[in-house]
C-alpha cells in the first residue's frame, strides 16, 4: 500500500499504484462514490428523523412513520454503504474486478428514485408509491447483485471472506424478495400473501444475515490493515457456520411458527456474533498502532454494541424482557441497538478510513515524488470527527434509555445527537472530496 503518511516530495518514488483499499482493478471512483453519497446523506436524514418522530418510537413498531425512517436507515444508509463498498472491495479481497461498471453506475438512478419512493409510500401510507418504490429499488438491488455475482464467478480467488460476502448477498436477496411480497400486499391487503412471521424473517435476513455478515467477513481484512495487526481469522469459518445455522434457525422457526427451532437459532446467531467479536477484539489487542483514531474507535465501540444487541436479541427470543418494559418498546430499542450501534457505528468507522485514502489516492497518489503532498489525516478535521463519534454514542446511549423508559422527548435528543454525529461524517466526506 502506498504510505501517504510521509512526505514524499523530496525523494524520487513511482507514483503509487496500488493501495490496500484501491488497486488497478478497482472500478471508477465514481461508482462507488456515488452509493457512499447516498449512503451518507441518508445517515444524516435518519438520524434527524429520529428526532423528528422522537415520541412515536416509544409505540408500536407499526408506526408507518417509523416503517418509513427504518427504510431511509436500512435500504438508504445501510444498503447504499454495501453497494459502494462491494464495488470498491471485490475488486481487491477476491481480485474479481466488476462484471459491468456501466450497470452498476445505471442502478444508482433506479436505487435512488425507488428508496424516495417506497419512503413516501410507508410515511404517508400510500400503497401505490410504496409499490413503485419496492420494485424500482427492487431491481437495482437485483442487478447490483448479479453485477458482483458475475464478477465472481468470471474472476474470483475464492476465500473465507467470499464465502461471508456470498452468504451475505443470498441473505439480501431473499429479505428483498420477501419485502416486495409483503409490500405489494398492501395494494390489496385481502388477496396478500399471510406469511408468518414475516417482519421477523425480512429483518434479520436483511440485518443478520446480510450487513452484519458482511461487516464480520470483510473486518478480518480491514481491521488487520488499518489498526496494523495480524489476521485473526482461524475461527472465522465457525463463524460464518454458527450464523448461517443462526438464520436457518431464526428463518425456519419463524415462518413454521416453531418457537423451539427459533430460539435455537437465535442462540446460535448470538454466538456467532460473540465468537467474532472475540477475534475483532483479540485484532484490535495486538495492534502495533496503539493509538486509536475516530474511525477506528467506532469500529472498536461497534463491537460492544453488537453485544449487547445479542443479549437483547436473545431476551426477546426467550421471553427475558424486564417487567415493566413492553415487548414493541424492547423490540424498537434492540432495532436501534443493531442497527445504529453495530451496523451503523462499524460502517461509519470503516468509512473514517476508506474514504479519506480513496480520495486521497484518486487526488494525489500520481503526484506522490512529483510535488508536496497532503498526509491522509490532513485531509479532513479529525477533532470534529472526534466530536461527531462523542455526540453518536451519547445519542444512542440516550436513545436506546429513553426508548425503554418510554420518555419519547428525550428521545428527540438523542436524535439531535445522533444527527449531530451523521453531520461530522458527512462533512468528513466533503471535506476529503474538496481538498
Ligand atoms: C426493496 C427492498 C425492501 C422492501 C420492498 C422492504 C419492505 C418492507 C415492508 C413492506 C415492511 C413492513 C413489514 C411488513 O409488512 O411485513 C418492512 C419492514 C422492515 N424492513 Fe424492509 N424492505 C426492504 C429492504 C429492507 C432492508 C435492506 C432492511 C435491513 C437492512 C429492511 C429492514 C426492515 C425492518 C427492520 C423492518 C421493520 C420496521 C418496523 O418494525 O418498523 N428492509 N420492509
Amino acid at each position: 500500500m502506498a504510505n501517504p503518511a510521509r512526505d514524499t516530495s523530496k525523494k524520487s518514488v513511482p507514483p503509487a499504484r496500488s493501495g490496500g483499499i484501491a488497486t488497478e482493478r478497482s472500478p471508477e471512483f465514481s461508482l462507488p462514490l456515488r452509493f457512499f453519497g447516498l449512503g451518507i446523506a441518508a445517515y444524516f436524514v435518519a438520524m434527524l428523523g429520529i428526532a423528528f418522530v422522537g415520541p412515536a418510537l416509544t409505540g408500536s413498531p407499526w408506526n408507518p412513520r417509523i416503517l418509513g425512517l427504518t427504510h431511509v436507515m436500512t435500504l438508504g444508509a445501510i444498503v447504499g454503504m454495501i453497494m459502494g463498498a462491494s464495488y470498491q472491495m471485490v475488486p481487491v479481497v477476491l481480485l474479481a474486478p466488476i462484471w459491468n461498471q456501466r450497470l452498476g453506475k445505471l442502478s444508482f438512478w433506479v436505487f435512488l428514485p425507488g428508496v424516495v419512493a417506497m419512503v413516501v409510500g410507508f410515511w404517508g401510507s400510500m400503497p401505490a408509491w410504496l409499490g413503485i418504490g419496492a420494485t424500482l429499488a427492487g431491481t437495482a438491488i437485483a442487478a447490483f447483485l448479479v453485477n458482483i455475482l458475475v464478477s465472481l464467478i468470471r474472476g474470483a480467488r475464492w476465500n473465507m471472506v467470499g464465502a461471508f460476502l456470498v452468504t451475505a448477498l443470498l441473505c439480501l436477496g431473499a429479505a428483498v424478495t420477501l419485502g416486495m411480497i409483503r409490500a405489494f400486499g398492501y395494494l390489496d391487503p385481502a388477496a396478500a400473501w399471510r406469511i408468518p412471521n414475516a417482519l421477523t424473517v425480512h429483518a434479520h435476513l436483511a440485518a443478520f444475515g446480510c450487513a452484519s455478515l458482511l461487516i464480520f467477513g470483510v473486518s478480518y481484512r480491514l481491521i488487520p490493515m488499518f489498526a496494523v495487526t495480524s489476521e485473526i481469522d482461524r475461527r472465522g469459518w465457525i463463524v460464518l457456520a454458527l450464523a448461517g445455522a443462526g438464520i436457518l434457525g431464526i428463518t425456519g422457526g419463524s415462518l413454521l411458527e416453531a418457537a423451539v427451532c427459533m430460539r435455537a437459532g437465535a442462540t446460535l446467531a448470538a454466538a456467532s456474533a460473540c465468537l467474532w467479536a472475540w477475534d475483532a477484539a483479540a485484532m484490535f489487542r495486538g495492534r502495533i498502532r496503539k493509538k486509536l483514531d475516530p474511525g477506528l474507535t467506532y469500529v472498536a465501540t461497534a463491537i460492544g454494541w453488537l453485544i449487547l444487541a445479542a443479549g437483547m436479541g436473545l431476551a426477546l427470543a426467550w421471553g427475558w424482557i424486564p417487567p415493566g418494559i413492553t415487548p414493541d418498546r424492547w423490540a424498537i430499542a434492540y432495532a436501534l441497538v443493531g442497527f445504529i450501534g453495530f451496523i451503523g457505528f462499524s460502517i461509519i468507522g470503516q468509512f473514517h478510513k476508506i474514504m479519506p485514502f480513496l480520495a486521497w489516492y484518486h487526488r494525489y497518489s500520481s503526484l506522490v515524488g512529483k510535488t508536496k503532498v497532503p498526509l491522509i489525516k490532513d485531509i479532513y478535521d479529525e477533532k470534529l470527527a472526534w466530536y461527531g463519534y462523542w455526540a453518536a454514542q451519547a445519542g444512542l446511549a440516550i436513545g436506546v434509555g429513553s426508548v425503554l423508559a418510554g420518555a419519547g422527548l428525550l428521545v428527540r435528543v438523542a436524535g439531535v445527537l445522533l444527527a449531530l454525529g451523521a453531520l461530522a461524517a458527512a462533512t468528513m466526506t466533503y471535506q476529503t472530496l474538496k481538498r
